[in-house]
């Protein structure tokens, strides 16, 4: 199709109930219709002949939305496979990658918090150190540079320290929802021996995903945020000088220990799902049609953004705030992070985004996640091919009706 008609008009090819706005896409993601259609002939295979279809059949068609999944990414399907969620996959590397005791790993406080929890465990268990850099948003690429440099340089001058083994950046982070720097990242930190975990959660289906660009250690990216796959999908791409070393966080048949991080005779039989539906995977096929349908992924990319920015910018008057954004407009891609106005309220910081999201959610149908950001309040909408400014007006709306009633909490 030339020219897709973008907006509201969609949610009809969506699965939503009559009503809602949509306009916390990043969080969970949502599928078309038609990909819900396509997970259920995949479940109805497997029920009626188990046997056929989980010894003989599945693999193939797994290995097929793989093989898609690496032209969209820009690389070898040979070097990707399938896990549930991102959190799995950083647990994967991070649990599998041989550390040695006092090894330092580099991290952003801004790293989703499962990521950070995984963090804890290998500096708990492994007794890997820290070493977290503040971001204080909004903050210009060069100044992330310029900082990650400088503690890299700090670290590797304590001549009788360990050196810092590897690097978590996110490529588009949570909270904030801010666009990072990860390719300049990931070549500073390589630069320094240091191997590039890069956190791509909501990457594929919102901004362009290109590993031969930069060539990351590790990479992984959730198919059911940006991409319309079901919950539960997610890519996990692995260099191949690295992939001996790591092991899925269920081992199975297929476990072997490897030496040599280059050893990749393993990488792809170890990914074999132990017993689990995984139909969730085979429907990237059937999303990227629907996508297709709709123009492709740069003109669902160029929309998302445009909508995204016009309806912070919208609802950031509306406000009397600012849309979180530095001076060179590299923060946003299709999440936006909105000021929230100063409150007066008894409720603890705890209290107040439950507060927000829950009238959000059952008063207003819509919903947004407001967190706290450098001591100040911020609330993320999303774009998305489904909806319209009046959505993000009605988000507004609603936002400032919570806020007055916040102030007499
Ligand atoms: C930056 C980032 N990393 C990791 C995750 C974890 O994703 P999942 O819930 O699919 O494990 C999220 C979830 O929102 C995220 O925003």
């Amino acid at each position: 199709m030339s020219n897709p008609v973008f907006g509201k008009a969609l949610r009809k090819d969506f699965c939503f109930e009559p009503g809602y706005i949509p306009l916390g896409h990043g969080s969970f993601g949502a599928i078309p219709n038609v990909v819900k259609q396509k997970l259920r002939e995949y479940q109805d295979k497997s029920e009626a002949h188990p046997d056929r279809w989980n010894r003989f059949e599945m693999i193939p068609v797994i290995e097929k939305n793989l093989m898609l999944l690496s032209k969209l990414m820009n690389c070898d399907s040979q070097d990707i496979n399938f896990v549930s969620n991102s959190s799995e996959a950083a647990s994967t590397v991070l649990r599998s990658y041989p550390f040695k005791a006092g090894d330092k790993v580099l991290c952003y406080q801004t790293a989703y918090v499962n990521v950070n929890k995984a963090l804890e465990f290998i500096r708990d268990q492994y007794g890997v150190q820290l070493i977290t850099i503040e971001l204080n948003y909004p903050m210009e690429d060069q100044e992330i540079l310029e900082l990650t440099k400088q503690v890299i340089d700090r670290e590797h001058a304590k001549s009788d320290e360990p050196r810092i083994k590897l690097a978590v950046i996110d490529a588009i982070s949570a909270a904030p929802a801010v666009i990072f720097p990860y390719k300049e990242i990931t070549k500073l930190v390589q630069e320094n021996d240091i191997l590039a975990m890069i956190d791509g959660a909501h990457t594929i289906g919102q901004i362009e995903v290109d590993i031969r660009s930069f060539d990351p250690d590790f990479f992984f990216s959730n198919c059911h945020k940006w991409l319309f796959v079901p919950r539960g999908s997610c890519v996990l791409y692995v260099a191949q000088r690295n992939q001996g070393y790591i092991h899925p966080t269920t081992l199975t048949f297929a476990y072997k220990h490897h030496p040599d991080g280059s050893d990749t005779s393993t990488f792809k039989s170890e990914f074999i799902p132990p017993t689990i539906d995984t139909s969730n995977y085979m429907c990237v096929e059937e999303a990227l049609k629907y996508r297709e349908s709709l123009g492709g992924e740069e003109a669902i990319r160029e929309y998302t953004h445009k909508i995204a920015v016009q309806g912070g910018a919208l609802v950031a008057k509306m406000l009397g705030t600012q849309v979180l954004e530095n001076s060179a407009k590299t923060l946003t891609a299709s999440m936006v992070s909105i000021e929230l106005p100063p409150f007066n309220t008894t409720l603890k910081d705890s209290e107040i985004g439950p507060f927000i999201m829950k009238k959000l959610i059952y008063e207003y149908n819509t919903m947004a996640p407001t967190y706290k950001n450098n001591g100040k309040w911020y609330t993320r909408l999303c774009g998305q091919v489904y909806v319209d400014l009046d959505d993000f007006e009605h988000a507004g709306k609603a936002l400032l009706a919570i806020l007055d009633e916040l102030n007499k909490q």
